[in-house]
């Protein structure tokens, strides 16, 4: 177990949060959630023990062992892969080199004998001997093959050192085991890999991730730091989140008796606690969130984004189209034979396992760069508004936000103006902040606030949840499943993809995969699996 007490941190005058009492107990898996800059990578720290608080205590039962996947993806870059995985494990490291040591000395006393067959016991007693076999099958299983594990990290590509850093994280089924924003750089094969293993996971999971499906999956409580506070929560992520929304209309709604909301939110349980039941949840987990009850609900007070993508006019029935679509660059075929017929009110998620292939194609389409083969046309009612992946060149100048977006508007007033960039968050002094200074997630949200702007009647997005807070992607996901124009996207956040998309295209080097169906059910059709790996398996 690991508990805090009293906990409180300043920086300077800024108080991040302020006596915070809680306890983590095994077999649970808490999801840390919050703004971006809220404090959650400073209390996992402080968990750790990596950074002091300023007042109080960080209790763990004497003897508990704990993990932390490490952020620094250069610390460990001299250093053997495999050898990087039993460093997880400091205390069994520690015995190993102490042993080796004495063992390299050249007039072994016999204190020395002793000290010897004292950490030899030490080393059978954790298991040791079998230490190297466990870390060399934890590797493999993450895919980092045996023929990469005496090579030094920094001949690694930086997605598989991801996956040696994790390993090392999980060795030797530490007590407590600490993940910051894990998800972030892996792809999704080793993402399930991921959810599966904590999964089985018995100890103490505290991770934070912005990756709502991942959360939903793994964790069994929800850890909120909001407005100085830090609070748990029982359920998933999705559950806080509609529990707490349902609260929220409740409290408002005063013609309903107490007795009926009481009922509302029972029923919601219910419902919820069955969906619970099919998924793929362990059952010792699968237990906890089918226990949860009414008393665990309270009213959000969080403040999200006022995101709604209004068209101006309806498209008329001449959406978007490409023939015989091609561009292949540096020897690489980006996408090939793109026959696409966009339909209106089509959701389609654009899916590659070739690097950039979907990137390119939005910058082709958005006329950024030429096709090297085919045509494509826009219906003429068709107003686009555009999120691109890279938009340091929108924000070259030194601006204040509301000229920045002022550029884009008709009207010019600055209350106009305000208004956008009030529902993206941005109110009175932040507003005259200069664009140039914008954090990655401010730059996307008032690229947001100028899509709104346009009125339009078509989105093209690509990856639209990159540097957002969970707030900001979970008011953007809701206003795309809203949204009655049509959608070309791309994203790597699963829960996005899956509540929105109605159809999915994914281009492989030998040509297009075209599927009207939901993304789960595309992962997972035999017919389309099996025509992937035709398609990326055959020789160009
Ligand atoms: N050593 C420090 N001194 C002063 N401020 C800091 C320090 N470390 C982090 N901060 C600030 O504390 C806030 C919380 O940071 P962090 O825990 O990284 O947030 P999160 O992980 O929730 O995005 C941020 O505003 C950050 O700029
Ligand atoms: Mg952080």
């Amino acid at each position: 177990m690991i508990s805090v007490d009293n906990l409180s941190l300043k920086f300077g005058k800024r108080t991040l949060f302020d006596e915070v009492s809680l306890k983590f107990n095994p077999g649970n898996c808490y999801g840390v959630i919050g703004a971006n800059g809220a404090g959650k990578s400073t209390f996992l720290k402080i968990l750790s023990g990596e950074m002091d608080s300023t007042s109080g205590s960080v209790n763990i039962t004497p003897g508990q062992r704990m993990a932390v996947l490490s952020q620094n993806h250069f610390a460990f870059d001299e250093i053997e892969v495999l050898k990087t995985v039993l460093m997880g494990h400091t205390t069994l490291y520690s015995i190993m080199e102490e042993k080796d040591a004495i063992y390299m000395k050249e007039d072994f006393t016999e204190e020395d004998g002793l000290k010897a067959s004292q950490l030899e016991a030490d080393f059978a007693e954790m298991d040791g001997w079998n230490s190297e076999s466990a870390a060399a099958s934890l590797l493999s299983g993450l895919g980092i093959t045996e023929d990469l594990h005496n090579l030094p990290m920094k001949d690694l590509a930086g997605n598989q050192k991801v996956r040696v850093l994790l390993a090392q994280a999980l060795f030797g089924n530490p007590d407590i085991l600490i993940l910051d924003e894990p998800t972030n750089d892996l792809d999704s094969e080793t993402i399930d890999w991921l959810e599966n293993f904590l999964l089985d996971f018995k100890n103490i999971v505290i991770v934070v991730s912005h990756d709502r499906h991942f959360l939903d999956a793994v964790s069994t409580h929800i850890v909120d730091i909001d407005f100085g506070k830090i609070k748990i929560y029982s359920g998933n992520y999705t559950f806080w989140y509609e529990s707490s929304q349902l609260a929220l209309k409740q409290r408002s709604d005063s013609n309903k008796k107490a007795e009926d909301k009481k009922k509302e939110l029972q029923a919601f349980i219910d419902r919820f606690s069955a969906n619970v039941a099919k998924s793929k949840q362990a059952t010792a987990r699968k237990k906890m969130i089918e226990k949860l009850n009414i008393d665990d609900i309270e009213p959000s007070m969080r403040k999200y984004p006022g995101i709604l993508f209004k068209p101006e006019r309806e498209a008329g029935d001449q959406i978007f189209m490409t023939e015989n679509f091609e561009l292949k660059a540096d020897g690489v075929t980006y996408f090939t034979d793109v026959n696409l017929m966009v339909d209106k009110g089509d959701k389609i998620a654009f899916v590659s396992k070739t690097k950039q292939a979907v990137n390119k194609f939005f910058q082709v389409i958005m006329d950024e760069i030429p096709s090297t083969k085919g045509s494509m046309k826009w219906g003429v009612t068709i107003n686009k508004a555009y999120l691109p992946n890279d938009n340091s060149d929108y924000f070259k100048s030194n601006l204040s936000l509301i000229e920045w977006l002022r550029q884009f508007s008709g009207n010019q007033e600055e209350a106009y103006v305000r208004t956008f960039l009030g529902r993206m968050l941005f109110t009175g002094e932040e507003s005259l902040k200069k664009c140039e200074v914008l954090s990655g997630g401010e730059k996307v949200r008032c690229m947001i606030s100028k899509m709104m702007l346009q009125n339009p009647n078509l989105l093209v997005m690509d990856e639209p949840t990159n540097h957002l807070d969970l707030e900001s992607i979970t008011a953007f996901n809701n206003a795309i499943v809203d949204f009655t124009g049509t959608v070309m996207m791309s994203s790597y956040d699963y829960a996005f993809v899956q509540s929105s998309a109605n159809r999915i295209v994914e281009f492989t080097p030998n040509g297009t995969i075209d599927r009207r169906m939901p993304y789960e059910a595309y992962l997972e059709s035999e017919e389309v699996k099996a025509l992937r790996e035709k398609l990326y398996g055959k020789s160009k």
